[in-house]
């Protein structure tokens, strides 16, 4: 559940017997890495303590609309735009008829009407309640206003009635949560990435690479399975988990890079090479561990690795090929000339002299140089990044279509 990681989310919770498995929701949203702030309403905490949420969510839960206290730690209208997306799970029917009403008369209906992000509603209510035509005329005018409704579920109710009305189970919800997430402007499309490093071996023990983490590479790849992509993931050695929803191909040194690159590349219709691959290998690989000698000076004879985005460029039929520039200098002009050099059709440049970005940083701030256009991209962390590269990246290849 990548998809949730880092994405800041209100979690509502409104009153009724269903707030019990909120506790849970909360955890389960914190597992999914999702940050989480909690926000009752009144009756709420007479089905569960603000103290459960609050331990549960590692945050202060919010519950007043006038309380000076909490309104200057993080006010209302704050929230409401720190919000990737706000939950309400459960949404009881009277929640429903005071969002429909576009009423403010507590913390969370004021919220709602001053967020700009999504709002999804998990509702929870007796099966009659569901089915009264008050109610389904609310979801009905929820829904036309892009207001998400998941479920209710069918089923026993906690009043012993059985039928609709039922909130989903806590899994379900994060599931259609992370769902949220998903742009959708790569769907049907498939993707191959490079990342991390390459191992270039000397003897069965030692090898030659460099401090290449793969964050970006994966955020990449994280970002494009978000937007609906197929992705396969080319990887060198990494200690990062590989994304959910993408096929991960492990390998060691420059020319198993390439070789799973090239294969299945006539279905490939965008690569993106964030691997740092090692320019040149042993020239050969001593068949026991090379022993110390006398001399002081050891001689390490290396031959030139393949140019793997340059192969995959000038292959027929070629995809949309994007790479990266890490430079430290004259960062501009040396990625226009490896965007040429290398028949490229967009190059990532950053730079790699400063300390507080790149190579083993989470954050990054980037330049995108396309024949037409250069675009900087401000530092940001490598997953926002790597989510507005694939936008833009999506664009560009639509755009040559
Ligand atoms: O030439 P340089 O290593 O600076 O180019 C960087 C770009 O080229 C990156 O996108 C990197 O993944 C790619 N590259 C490659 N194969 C190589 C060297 C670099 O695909 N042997």
């Amino acid at each position: 559940m990548q998809r949730l990681t880092n994405k800041q989310v209100v979690l509502g919770i409104s009153g009724g017997i269903a707030a019990y498995k909120s506790a849970e929701l909360t955890r389960l949203l914190k597992g999914a890495g999702a940050d989480v702030r909690v926000v009752m309403t009144p009756s709420a905490t007479e089905f569960i303590t603000p103290l459960t949420l609050q331990a549960l969510s590692g945050n202060p839960v919010h519950q007043h609309l006038l309380d000076t206290e909490a309104e200057a730690a993080m006010g209302h209208i704050e929230l409401a735009k720190w919000a990737d997306l706000i939950l309400i799970a459960p949404a009881s029917a009277n929640l429903m008829a005071r969002l429909t009403a576009g009423q403010g008369d507590d913390l969370l209906t004021t919220i709602c009407l001053a967020t700009e992000a999504p709002i999804c509603l998990a509702p929870a209510m007796n099966q009659a309640m569901w089915k009264d035509s008050g109610t389904q005329e609310n979801a009905e005018k929820l829904i036309s206003r892009g207001i998400k409704l998941f479920g209710p579920g069918v089923g026993e109710q906690a009043c012993g009635d059985t039928g609709p009305g039922r909130m989903l189970e806590p899994e379900e919800i994060v599931q259609e949560t992370a769902n949220q997430f998903e742009t959708g402007s790569l769907t049907g499309k498939t993707l191959f990435i490079t990342a991390g490093p390459t191992r270039e071996a000397m003897d069965p023990v030692r090898y030659i690479s460099n401090h290449s983490s793969g964050k970006m590479g994966y955020a990449i790849a994280e970002a494009a399975a978000e937007a609906g992509a197929s992705v396969k993931l080319i990887s060198g050695p990494v200690n990062i988990k590989a994304p959910e929803r993408t096929q991960l191909i492990k390998v060691e040194s420059a020319e198993e890079m390439l070789s799973a690159s090239l294969e299945g590349l006539e279905n490939c219709d965008i690569f993106i090479a964030a691997a740092a691959v090692a320019d040149y290998r042993p020239t050969a690989v001593a068949e026991h561990k090379i022993k110390k000698g006398t001399e002081e000076i050891m001689e390490l004879h290396l031959v030139k690795n393949p140019d793997i985005v340059a192969t995959v460029a000038g292959s027929s039929p070629k995809p949309y090929t994007v790479g990266f520039a890490a430079e430290t200098k004259d960062v501009l002009n040396y990625a226009r000339g490896k965007l040429e050099r290398k028949g490229l059709d967009l190059i990532i440049a950053n730079d790699v002299s400063r300390s507080d970005i790149g190579f083993n940083s989470d954050e990054n701030a980037v330049t995108v140089i396309s024949q037409q256009d250069t675009l900087e991209l401000p530092q940001a962390s490598k997953r926002q990044l790597a989510g507005s590269l694939i936008e833009l990246i999506a664009a560009q290849y639509k755009a040559t279509k």
